[in-house]
């Protein structure tokens, strides 16, 4: 078997299949943060992306994808329920974005997640040739780093982190919270998207373990294993070109006409999940709508809800509420061919998205709790010409990096409504430093600075760098 010295290990691959309309099995690039980020990152760059490709059963074999060589992890149908909609997504997931769902505890499903995290950590050895550096990524697999460690100590092995990481009070609810600190810990270098999160990593591992840790190093026995926050982004310059292209430019215009030529488009772009503030949003514009402070004729609200997680009870029970509300919402406020809401739940390309985000004089994104969220960067970065106003959650990532966006605390349903009225009511002059600053940090902080500043500190400044292309 080929080998690489650079091997990036994520629940999902960058592609999974679907079906397209004629029945036929096409693949696709998989939706979600983590695959924006490293997608183009990696394009350029030789190595081996482990995941899962979207199905059961037995594992596909994928082709390569540019320079990347794709290994597929098989997931069994128990594994899907039990591993990635069980404890990955209605236990840790749940509890790492503030508990604003109940997460749910089940034996069953933590044998699955180290069934699976054992399948990973396997596949990920035989797949690292010697002294390899191994990246791995994100909640589903947080004991590979330590399993992965017991099969091949002379790897280099990252772990990076791209949702919150809790406060100790929530976490310590874990009944196998030990486990999940020690697999962690099998990593050289432990990265998440702020420095509150490597804080709250340390308290635990000096509560629960007793072991000695600061915010920046921990010693397991006679290894020291670093963490800090490397705050993930976007390829600023692709999505600026994309977003300057003539034929985006003609799409966004268009789009425009199609909504009717109003005075302000609202825009809002969000994987269908409770924790990105979607019903607290319709509630603020609905509320907006019924006093009068915004008019259907003049301003539309688009809603983009690609579903997600879909047989998990949580989100459909998300998804039945929001579209009862959308429905509520035309059937009040909307006129013949003038609704309230253009509500849409497809997957776009990523031209239609920056058509999108080119025709939003106003982008909502209002999470409750949110690691990142590079939608918020993604619509910086297409707003080429300095417009545009940025609605933003304060418990969202982004929000300690674009301070000069509009922020607010989506729990509090006045000042989501104010906060809404100030970004539709803004003075150009306002917006255009704002947007300028905005767009000038995300330049500086795009997807290859976040790789080279987390990849030298793993690798000692090691040779992967030469392959990432310059920041710009
Ligand atoms: P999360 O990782 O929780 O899904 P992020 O905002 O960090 O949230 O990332 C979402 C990513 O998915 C973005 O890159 C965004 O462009 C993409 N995305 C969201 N909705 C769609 C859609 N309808 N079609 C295509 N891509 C989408
Ligand atoms: O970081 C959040 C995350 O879980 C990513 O791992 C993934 O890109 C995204 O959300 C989409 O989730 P899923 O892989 O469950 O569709």
């Amino acid at each position: 078997m080929r080998q690489s010295s650079l091997v990036v290990v994520a629940n999902r691959l960058p592609i999974d299949d679907s079906v397209a309309p004629d029945g036929a099995c096409e693949w696709r690039r998989s939706p979600g943060g983590l695959v924006s980020a490293l997608h183009p990152l990696l394009r350029h760059t030789p190595a081996t992306w482990v995941g899962w490709a979207g199905g059961t059963g037995p594992a596909p074999s994928l082709p390569d994808i540019g320079s990347v060589r794709m290994r597929t992890v098989p997931l069994s149908g128990e594994d899907f329920r039990d591993h990635y909609e069980g404890f990955a997504n209605s236990t840790l997931w749940p509890l790492y974005h503030d508990a604003v769902e109940q997460p749910e505890y089940h034996r069953r499903w933590w044998e699955a997640y180290q069934r699976v995290n054992q399948r990973f950590a396997e596949a990920t050895a035989e797949a690292a040739e010697q002294g390899a550096v191994v990246w791995v990524q994100d909640y589903h697999l947080q004991l590979v780093p330590g399993l992965l460690r017991e099969l091949r100590p002379d790897l280099r092995i990252g772990f990076f982190l791209h949702v919150p990481f809790p406060p100790p009070e929530l976490f310590m609810q874990l009944p196998r919270r030990a486990e999940l600190l020690r697999g962690m810990l099998g990593a050289d270098l432990i990265g998440f998207q702020r420095a509150q999160a490597a804080h709250n990593f340390a308290q635990l591992v000096a509560k629960v373990l007793e072991l000695p840790a600061t915010d920046r190093r921990i010693g397991v026995g006679d290894r020291v294993v670093r963490i800090g926050a490397f705050p993930v982004s976007i390829d600023t310059a692709e999505m600026a070109a994309l977003a300057a292209r003539p034929d985006v430019v003609a799409r966004a215009q268009r789009l425009r006409h199609d909504l009717g030529d109003p005075d302000h488009v609202i825009l809002s772009v969000d994987r269908m999940d409770y924790t990105k503030g979607i019903e607290q949003r319709l509630k603020a514009y609905s509320e907006l709508l019924a006093s009068g402070h915004v008019k259907v004729r003049d301003t539309v609200l688009v809603q983009v809800a690609v579903p997600s997680r879909e047989r998990v009870t949580q989100y459909q029970i998300l998804r039945d509420r929001v579209e009862r509300e959308v429905g509520r919402i035309n059937g009040e406020f909307g006129r013949v061919g003038e609704p309230a809401i253009h509500y849409l739940t497809q997957p776009f390309d990523r031209a239609e998205l920056a058509a999108l985000y080119r025709v939003a004089d106003v982008m909502a994104v209002t999470p409750l709790r949110d690691g990142m969220n590079l939608v918020a960067k993604e619509y910086v970065a297409a707003r080429v010409d300095d417009t545009g106003s940025l609605l933003l959650s304060e418990f969202a990532g982004s929000a300690a990096e674009l301070p000069q966006a509009h922020l607010v605390n989506p729990h509090d349903l006045e000042g989501l409504k104010q906060g809404l009225l100030s970004a539709l009511e803004a003075d150009p002059a306002d917006v255009t430093p704002r947007m300028r600053a905005m767009r000038e940090h995300l330049h500086r902080n795009d997807i290859r600075a976040w790789a080279r500043s987390y990849l030298s500190a793993l690798d000692d400044g090691g040779s992967l760098l030469t392959h990432l292309a310059p920041t710009g």
